[in-house]
């Protein structure tokens, strides 16, 4: 712990500067709420200061609440004393900002009387995503400062803005160029020579024309519709409109009830479930402490098509640089040139400037000779599905790779251990299993062998972290964690169009429950052909079933791939996304299905989510059970950050004991008796627990496959 204390007040002259100094990112925890307190009691009681200015030290402004204090008693009582006292000290406050500001942060900063902000400063209130509304005073002085439709735009955006933005909002005063604290200073004389004075938030009135009926009305319109199945939103609004009608006071007090009963839903529960699963899966429990990681100064990549080009971005994206290699010189420069359309369209949306764009295109370099990647710290595979020429490829990199380097294929199905077997140097193989599109989507799947070393697995972890990935670790078997899962949920979709529901019926029950995108939907735009492919060749893996998956091989017979030509399950219009009902594709669903004898039945959009849910969280059960997964939340992450499962609903395993192991048991036994045992087997754990009368979250506890 440094000797620095976590709050100190110095003096420039007439002016006390409270400085927060609590690494990394100032978060607002008990020390630091009890050191601001204790500095802001110290300035009231001193009659020599004529304005303050509060700054923090390090990367940002407070970066936000302790999210480690969510669950224990609540603090808003204790934040609403420190935020007042703040407020009504009887000389100028000016609050400097930079970093990143987010929720309790920014309520910090609209505590004080002014608020100036360094111009890469982002600010924002993202507690909707979290299931609960700003509960430090955020929903009566936001309004007040900015105006209600204002402030609900950027409750319920829940994406900070920049300075820029924050300045025209009226939620910075200025933007300081140069020396923040300087910078500050110099504003906060500038005002006092002025003869201004203290402006306090919550002494001001919400301007009428930004709080109208109409614009309440549509606030929870976008409420409802941003924020399907939650309440936060709704709630977010219900409370900004009390700062419209309801003295200050009264106003807080409002807030603090709401936010408490916001704290108890499920959907708070969830996201708050979410956020700690991606803490925790960084931790890889049984690696020897004084295990280190490899550098990561250099890389390579071979295969240079969609996965390749994808995951060679990450590697520049990060300051890597990457050497991508391929057997086919068309495929190399077809490579090059998507990845620089990639980076242009970048340039296009203002996310990097071309400077940018030139230095990243530089960290990439394209070759047709293995001899390249001798200087790689770490090579990712990403050719062809195909485990002979995928063991040809590592036992020549085992050839060309320099000692401890470490060997990575991004195979989505072949045994790990094989390709490993391939090489001399078994400890230094894992698989880094990207998802597509490789430099956009969050997760990675870090794959260990038997064999893998601890400090190839060290390594692998921090590359995930310099990636900017969320990594899950994972054994090996058919699927890993994510495409294992999928297997029995999407089976059942592609069951129920062929017993007659409409691709449309399907996506919708799945997006209305809470899914990102419907699973069909999903498979129009990974392309028919790659499903196909993969059910081609891991035939023998599967339940000797005649319909499985058989919608898309019928659409595939009938030249459907998905979006790259146009049609599957729905079909676009040429260079749109959107996906139209197509009775071509229900015809030919239809014809599989007279001519495999599939029985029609109607599904109500509750069966359709049931078919879908329960075998993906049973096998999450069997994964948990074999080990595939360290802990019960891995397999929340997985879901969450790769495959589209609401955040709010926790991840499946913690979606299970939401609805009650029981009722996913009773449920399995229900569709094994109208469709037979081949699919609807319950996992040997989810009996087990059933009959204990426990929980999987006290099941991980307990085996220690939990947080
Ligand atoms: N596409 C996805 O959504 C996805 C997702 C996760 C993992 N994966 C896995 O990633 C890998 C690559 O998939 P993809 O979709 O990028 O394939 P792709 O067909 O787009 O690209 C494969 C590339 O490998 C190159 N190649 C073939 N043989 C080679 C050799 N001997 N040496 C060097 N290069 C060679 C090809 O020229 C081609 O450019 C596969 O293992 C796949 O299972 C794919």
């Amino acid at each position: 712990m440094s000797s620095i204390p976590v709050a100190r007040v110095e003096r420039e002259a007439e002016l006390a500067l409270i400085i927060v100094h609590s690494p990394p990112v100032n978060t607002i925890d008990a020390r630091v709420r009890a050191g601001l307190s204790a500095a802001v009691q110290e300035i009231a009681a001193d009659g020599t200061v004529s304005g303050v200015l509060l700054l923090c030290e390090g990367r940002t402004f407070f970066s936000g609440a302790d999210m480690g204090e969510f669950s224990g008693p609540p603090r808003e009582e204790e934040y609403r004393q420190l935020l007042n006292g703040l407020e009504t000290l009887s000389v100028p406050v000016v609050a400097a900002m930079h970093g990143t500001v987010l929720g309790g942060g920014l309520e910090i900063a609209l505590a004080c009387h002014y608020r100036v902000a360094d111009s890469a400063t982002r600010l924002g209130m993202p507690e909707v995503t979290l299931g609960i509304i700003p509960g430090a005073g955020g929903t009566q002085r936001l309004p007040r400062l900015i105006g209600a439709k204002q402030a609900l735009e950027l409750i319920l955006s829940a994406r900070p803005v920049d300075a820029a933005r924050a300045h025209e909002l009226g939620l910075v005063d200025a933007i300081i160029s140069g020396d923040l604290r300087t910078g500050a200073a110099a504003y906060l004389r500038t005002l006092l020579a002025a003869g201004k004075s203290v402006r306090r938030t919550g002494e001001m009135i919400v301007p009428a024309a930004t709080a109208t009926a109409e614009i309440f009305e549509r606030a929870t319109e976008q409420a409802r519709k941003q924020y399907p199945n939650r309440s936060a939103g709704l709630v977010a609004v219900e409370v900004v409109r009390a700062a419209t009608h309801m003295p200050f006071a009264a106003g807080l007090e409002y807030e603090t009830q709401r936010v408490n009963e916001c704290k108890q839903s499920g959907e708070s529960k969830g996201a708050v479930h979410a956020f700690f699963a991606e803490r925790e899966a960084r931790r890889i429990p049984g690696l020897p402490q004084d295990v280190q990681p490899g550098p990561i100064e250099a890389a390579g990549v071979v295969g240079a098509g969609t996965m390749g080009c994808g995951i060679a971005i990450c590697f520049a994206d990060a300051g890597i640089p990457v050497t991508l290699l391929d057997a086919n010189a068309s495929a190399l420069e077809r490579a090059v040139g998507t990845i620089d359309r990639t980076y242009r369209s970048m340039v296009d949306r203002g996310r990097i400037g071309s400077e940018e764009k030139d230095r990243r295109m530089q960290r990439i370099r394209s070759s047709l000779d293995y001899g390249d990647l001798g200087r790689a710290d770490v090579i990712v595979e990403a050719v062809f599905e195909d485990i002979a020429l995928k063991q040809g490829i590592f036992r020549t990199l085992d050839a060309v790779a320099k000692p401890g380097a470490v060997l990575a294929t991004n195979t989505s199905t072949l045994d790990i251990e094989q390709i490993a077997a391939a090489t001399g140097r078994a400890h230094d193989v894992l698989g880094l299993h990207f998802f597509s599109p490789a430099n956009v989507m969050p997760l990675l799947e870090v794959v260990r062998t038997t064999k893998t070393s601890p400090a190839v697995i060290r390594t692998a972890m921090d590359l995930a972290k310099a990636l900017r990935k969320t990594a899950v670790l994972a054994r090996v078997c058919y699927g890993f964690i994510g495409n294992r899962m999928m297997e029995g949920y999407a089976r059942e979709a592609e069951r129920m169009v062929l017993e007659g529901a409409t691709p449309r019926a399907i996506d919708s029950a799945l997006e209305g429950w809470g899914m990102a995108m419907g699973i069909l939907g999903v498979f129009d735009m990974a392309g028919i052909d790659v499903g196909v492919n993969v059910h081609i060749a891991n035939a023998q893996r599967f339940p000797p079933d005649p319909t499985y998956y058989q919608a898309d091989f019928a659409l595939h017979e009938a030249g459907r791939l998905g979006q790259k030509n146009g049609k599957g399950y729905y079909r676009y219009e040429p260079g749109s996304r959107t996906r139209i009902d197509d009775p071509q594709a229900v015809e030919i669903l239809r014809a599989r299905a007279r001519s495999l004898r599939v029985a029609p039945r109607a599904h109500s959009e509750r069966e359709i989510v049931e078919r879908c849910l329960y075998p993906l969280l049973n096998e999450g059960l069997r994964i948990l059970e074999e080990g595939v997964a360290l802990r019960a939340s891995d397999i929340d992450v997985v879901w969450t950050s790769g495959y589209g499962f609401p955040r709010y609903r926790g991840g499946p395993m913690f979606y299970a004991d939401t609805i009650g192991l029981p009722v996913l048991l009773d449920g399995m036994h229900k569709y094994r008796d109208i469709f037979g045992p081949m699919h609807w087997q319950p996992a040997p754990l989810l009996v087990q627990l059933v009959e204990q009368g426990r929980t999987i979250a006290q099941w991980a506890a307990e085996s220690g496959a939990g947080r």
